[in-house]
């Protein structure tokens, strides 16, 4: 084991790790957050755009295969680096996404703090808007199950044309019954 992966795990005063609703492990408020909070930062190793595309497609062979847990580590920090937020050291990780989220990642001077959108009340899952592209939606289903939820992650500028394509497959479907 390397002396990275041993590093403890981060901590926040604001926040503790639970199993969620939503999927898997997710980070849950452990007291009253005000609005604006810096609750923590996203913390990993800044890596170059190509290194960045390297390790998504090693992870999609991955994911194809049916080998490791499919998720998406890597942030955009600037037009050059990314940051890939995998170790199991960065427990910001493992917050879950909302089509609703209280909480937004916020650059501030190069870090990627996970800041409170508005109150939230103690035992509430923190979320966020992973803000993920539209071009392979139907691989990543949401189960936020907010009002909101257009039902696969996807940033939520591109969800109307998530909206678009399922109701396209709702009148494919109607026109053959
Ligand atoms: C960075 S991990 C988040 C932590 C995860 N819950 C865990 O226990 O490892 C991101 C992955 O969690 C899952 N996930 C996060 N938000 C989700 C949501 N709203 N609906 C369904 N799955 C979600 C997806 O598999 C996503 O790729
Ligand atoms: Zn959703």
């Amino acid at each position: 084991m390397s002396a990275a992966s041993r590093r403890p795990r981060t901590r926040s005063p604001w926040a503790e790790l639970r199993n969620s609703t939503i999927h898997g492990r997710g980070l849950y408020a452990s007291k009253a957050i005000p609005a604006g909070t810096k609750i923590i930062e996203y913390l990993g190793e800044r890596i170059t755009k190509a290194e960045s595309e390297r390790r998504e497609e090693l992870r999609l062979e991955k994911a194809q295969r049916g080998d490791g847990d499919g998720c998406v580590y890597i942030f955009e920090l600037n037009k050059r680096h990314d940051l890939d937020g995998s170790m199991a050291w960065n427990t910001a990780r493992l917050i879950n996404h909302s089509c609703e989220g209280n909480c937004e990642s916020s650059k501030v001077r190069g870090r990627i703090w996970i800041k409170a959108m508005r109150d939230i009340a103690e035992g509430e899952e923190l979320t966020f808007d992973y803000g993920f592209g539209v071009e392979s939606w139907r691989s990543h289903p949401c189960r936020c199950g907010t009002a909101k939820c257009v039902g696969y992650i996807v940033a939520k500028t591109q969800r109307w044309r998530v909206r678009k394509h399922l109701r396209a497959d709702a009148r494919r479907v109607t026109r053959k019954t």
